[in-house]
């Protein structure tokens, strides 16, 4: 599904105007501003309620621009931009003049991807510079992959809402921090670390709890309403049914293997046997709960290889200790 020439036209207006455009992209949709703009990215802030030192990716229309945004492009970023570009990874590089301080939350490094959608492609094209655009959700928590759920949370604080229908990958790019020889993985995501280390031909290390200042890190990141709770699979039964017993409106996230089984809970969402299925239901399933009026989720981690990396570090960041304020 692709929105109509008019629509990117207008969008493309809408962001040289110094506006707001929500867009999808194959991960999520994304909040986009001009990245040149100042003011423009302080509103992006402002929408989502984030703290301004906490930067935002550039995206671009390909990757023969990198090389206007950046510093520099070491051989490593290059290799990973021309084998994974357009795609769901991001490059942590070092910052070009031409990247506003406030892009960057006032660091000397940017985040910088092609994203493979074709209508955030045509919105690039048209507009013609970089888009800065962090997920189109309110800060902390389920990022949207359809154009309603961005509708539902952000509603007319966006200038524009570009429909794509519903996002393909589901979970947010990988980020790589290829500032250094040695590049590391900042956050997991849709391109698997087994594909970054083939391509690169060496072992990645995985900083998804690193010291580096990355909103994403914060402990509660990617959270529904309700509490999230991880147990072992074969304890998920007992889990849930406990809970319902002190009262509690349990979604429970069921494994494939035990699909069988016989589980007591308000809402039950069957997980998908692929990993690719279960990244591109997986914010859809804690909205659905949150609607459904679950209070308690009861899920298990899945193996951490392959898109399960990515999905592992959402549920833990989405069972993660609340800000208590
Ligand atoms: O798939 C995605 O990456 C989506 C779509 C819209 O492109 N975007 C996204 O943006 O997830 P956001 O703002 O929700 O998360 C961007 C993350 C930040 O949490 C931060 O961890 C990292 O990008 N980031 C941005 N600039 C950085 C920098 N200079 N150094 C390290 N990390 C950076
Ligand atoms: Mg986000």
């Amino acid at each position: 599904m692709t929105a109509i020439t008019s629509d990117i036209d207008k969008a493309a207006g809408v962001l040289r105007a110094g506006g707001l455009v929500a867009f999808p992209t194959e991960t999520v949709y994304g909040l986009g501003a001009n990245a040149e703009d100042s003011a423009a990215v302080a509103r992006v802030f402002q929408v989502k309620g984030r703290p301004p030192s906490h930067p935002l990716i550039v995206h671009l229309g390909g990757a023969e621009h990198l090389g206007d945004w950046v510093e520099e492009v070491p051989a490593t970023a290059r290799l990973l931009a021309e084998r994974f570009w357009p795609g769901p990874l991001t490059l942590v590089l070092r910052r070009g003049r031409r990247v506003a301080l406030q892009t960057t939350g006032g660091m000397e490094t940017v985040a910088v991807r092609v994203p493979d959608h074709p209508v955030a492609l045509a919105l690039l094209s048209a507009f013609g510079g970089g888009v800065a655009a962090p997920s189109a959700n309110r800060f902390g928590q389920v990022s949207p992959t359809t154009a309603n759920h961005v509708r539902t949370e952000l509603g007319d604080a966006v200038d524009f809402v570009l429909d794509g229908g519903p996002c393909d990958v589901g979970v947010e790019s990988t980020i790589v921090d290829a500032t250094g020889e040695i590049p590391s993985i900042l956050r997991p995501g849709g391109v698997t670390r087994e594909d970054l280390e083939a391509a690169l031909g060496r072992p990645l290390a995985v900083h998804s709890t690193s010291r580096i200042r990355v909103p994403g890190q914060h402990p509660s990141h990617y959270a529904p309403r309700a509490q999230v709770i991880l147990v072992e699979p074969e304890d998920i039964a007992a889990e849930a049914e406990s809970a319902q017993e002190r009262g509690h409106q349990v979604g429970v996230f069921l494994p494939p293997a035990f699909a069988d089984a016989p589980v007591k809970a308000h809402t039950v969402v069957a997980v998908p046997d692929s990993m690719a299925a279960y990244a591109r239901g997986l914010y859809g399933f804690l909205r659905e709960l949150d609607q459904r009026g679950c209070d308690l989720i009861i899920a298990s981690l899945p193996a951490e290889e392959g898109l399960g990396l990515a999905i592992a570090n959402r549920l833990r960041r989405a069972a993660g200790p609340r800000p208590t304020a």
